[in-house]
C-alpha cells in the first residue's frame, strides 16, 4: 500500500490478538521511529518498551485501567529526555543549557514525531496502535514506574499489537474547517455551525447526547469527557512534575 493510502486507512486499534510482536519487526518500527526529524539531531527523547505481562498489568493501572495496555504486544512510552544530553555535555565540560521550559516544549515536538513515525511504521507492518493520553495525566506515577531519572518526562504512550478488530474510520472536520491559506481566517458563528454540522449529526454523537442527557455534543466534551476541574487539577500536577524534573529553571 502506498504511504498516503496507508495514512488514509488509519484507525486506532484497542483490541489485540494474543500474538507477540516479533523482535525483528519491533526493531524495524523503532528504527523507522528514530529516523524522524528531530531538533538539532540531538535526539532529546528516550523510548521505553514494556512487554512483560506483569509489568503491563501494573502499567495499565496508571492508564486508568485501559485494557488495551494489558492486551497489546508492546506498550511504548516516549519521553522527553535531557538527562542523556546533559550527561554528555557535563562529561565534555560543555555545561548545561537545556533545563528549561523551551526544551521541554522542544522535546515534546521531537517525542511526538518519533511516536508518530513508529505508528505509521507499525501500520505498514500490519500492526495496529492506539495513543494513550493518560500518560500526561499520570506522568509522575509512570515516571516512577519506569524508573525515569530527573530530566526525563513521559509524554506519549502507544499500545502496539496485532489488531483483533477493524473499527469504522472516524470522522474528521472538513479540510476547509482546519486549513488556512496565507493567514488565519477567524471563524464566524455560521462557519462554526457548518464545520461541526457533520460531527454533530452522526448517529453516535446523537446517541451520546441522548444517553448523557446533555443539550449538545460540545457539552459532552466540557461536562463529561474532558472537564475543566479535571483539566486544571492535572495541569497543576504536570507543572509540579516539570518543576521537580528541572524543566522550569527559566532564569
Ligand atoms: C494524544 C492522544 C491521546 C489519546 N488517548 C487515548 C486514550 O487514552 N484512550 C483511547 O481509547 N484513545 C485515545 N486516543 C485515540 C483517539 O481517541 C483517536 O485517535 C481519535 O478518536 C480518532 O480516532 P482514530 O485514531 O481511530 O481515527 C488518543 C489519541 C491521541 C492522539
Amino acid at each position: 500500500m502506498n504511504t498516503i493510502d496507508l495514512l488514509l486507512q488509519h484507525r486506532s486499534i484497542r483490541k489485540y490478538k494474543a500474538q507477540s510482536i516479533e523482535k525483528e519487526k519491533l526493531n524495524r518500527i523503532l528504527e523507522a521511529g528514530v529516523r524522524g526529524s528531530n531538533t538539532g539531531n540531538m535526539q532529546i527523547y528516550s523510548i521505553v518498551v514494556t512487554q512483560d505481562a506483569e509489568r503491563k498489568k501494573e502499567l495499565a493501572k496508571h492508564h486508568f485501567g485501559q485494557k488495551m495496555v494489558v492486551d497489546a504486544g508492546a506498550v511504548v512510552t516516549v519521553c522527553v529526555d535531557i538527562n542523556r544530553y546533559h550527561k554528555w555535555c557535563m562529561l565534555r565540560n560543555a555545561g548545561t543549557a537545556y533545563d528549561n521550559f523551551l526544551w521541554f516544549a522542544t522535546g515534546v515536538v521531537d517525542a511526538t514525531i518519533v511516536t508518530q513515525n513508529i505508528c505509521v511504521a507499525a501500520e505498514a507492518e500490519g500492526l495496529g496502535f492506539c495513543y494513550l493520553g493518560t500518560v500526561l495525566y499520570n506522568a509522575p506515577e509512570i515516571a516512577n514506574f519506569l524508573e525515569l531519572p530527573k530530566g526525563v518526562v513521559p509524554v506519549t504512550t502507544i499500545t502496539v499489537g496485532y489488531p483483533d478488530e477493524m473499527p469504522e474510520l472516524t470522522e474528521r472536520l472538513p479540510l476547509e474547517g482546519v486549513v488556512h491559506y496565507e493567514r488565519y481566517n477567524d471563524y464566524s458563528d455560521s462557519d462554526i455551525n457548518r464545520i461541526f454540522e457533520e460531527k454533530e449529526n452522526l448517529p453516535f454523537s446523537k446517541e451520546m447526547v441522548k444517553v448523557n442527557n446533555t443539550e449538545n455534543l460540545a457539552q459532552i466534551f466540557t461536562q463529561i469527557r474532558y472537564k475543566k476541574a479535571d483539566n486544571v487539577m492535572m495541569s497543576k500536577k504536570l507543572l509540579n512534575f516539570l518543576h521537580e524534573s528541572c524543566f522550569m529553571n527559566n532564569d
